[in-house]
């Protein structure tokens, strides 16, 4: 499953990660990170109005890939699957989750940080996960500590990632991607400044790996 989430993102280095309150958002949300080059997006299920969002932008974008996150049990990606997620994103990583997951196509991102954890999710044949909340949880030189040890793990760093940091986490080996929210700020989201909202996708789609 590791495959299938790579070859939806894709390359891009950047998951926007979106909270979407007001429904008639999304689809035009979607079309501008598109856009701007930011194509696989995350909705978050911090809003009543996530699972319709997820529904419009899935079906009215096509040129988007939408996933669903802050998936916490396994209700929650059942519904998210069904409202035609193409992955789906979690904080943490739980028994339950994991089973909901094993029983769909649809590929998880599970979060990790420690070594206990990251043994968990290695057991459970998971290789590539979220690192949740990134800076606060030691940043760009905790997830690089942990790269000789967890030689094949990859990483995608969410939560306090911005602009200013996403290059320090992007150079490193053990990490494929970036998730964040400042590609969608909320003022920008609330003024509909989908232009605005298009500039900071294509900056961010800009940030290559190397
Ligand atoms: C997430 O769920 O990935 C984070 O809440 C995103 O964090 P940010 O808002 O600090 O980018």
């Amino acid at each position: 499953k590791t495959e299938k989430l790579l070859s939806l993102l894709d390359g891009q280095p950047v998951i926007p990660v979106l909270k979407i309150e007001n429904v008639e958002d999304a689809v035009p949300l979607a079309r501008a990170l598109a856009r701007g080059g930011l194509k696989v997006i995350e909705i978050t299920l911090r809003t009543k109005t996530a699972l319709e969002s997820i529904r419009r932008a899935a079906a009215e974008v096509p040129e988007a890939v939408v996933g669903a996150g802050t998936i916490l049990d396994a209700r929650q990606f059942d519904e998210a699957a069904k409202a035609g997620s193409r992955f789906i994103v979690s904080p943490g990583l739980s028994r339950e989750l994991l089973s909901a997951a094993a029983g769909s196509e649809v590929p998880l991102l599970p979060g990790a940080i420690t070594p206990s954890e990251l043994m968990t999710a290695r057991e459970a044949g998971l290789d590539f996960l979220k690192f949740f909340p990134a800076e606060q949880a030691g940043g760009a030189a905790f997830l690089k500590a942990l790269a000789s040890p967890f030689a094949g793990i990859r990483f995608c760093p969410t939560g306090g990632v911005s602009a200013r940091n996403a290059k320090d986490y992007l150079d490193l080996s053990n990490v494929i991607c970036v998730g964040g929210s400042w590609v969608a700020p909320d003022d920008l989201v609330k003024a509909q400044d989908w232009a605005g909202i298009e500039a900071l996708a294509r900056d961010a789609a800009g940030l290559a790996k190397h």
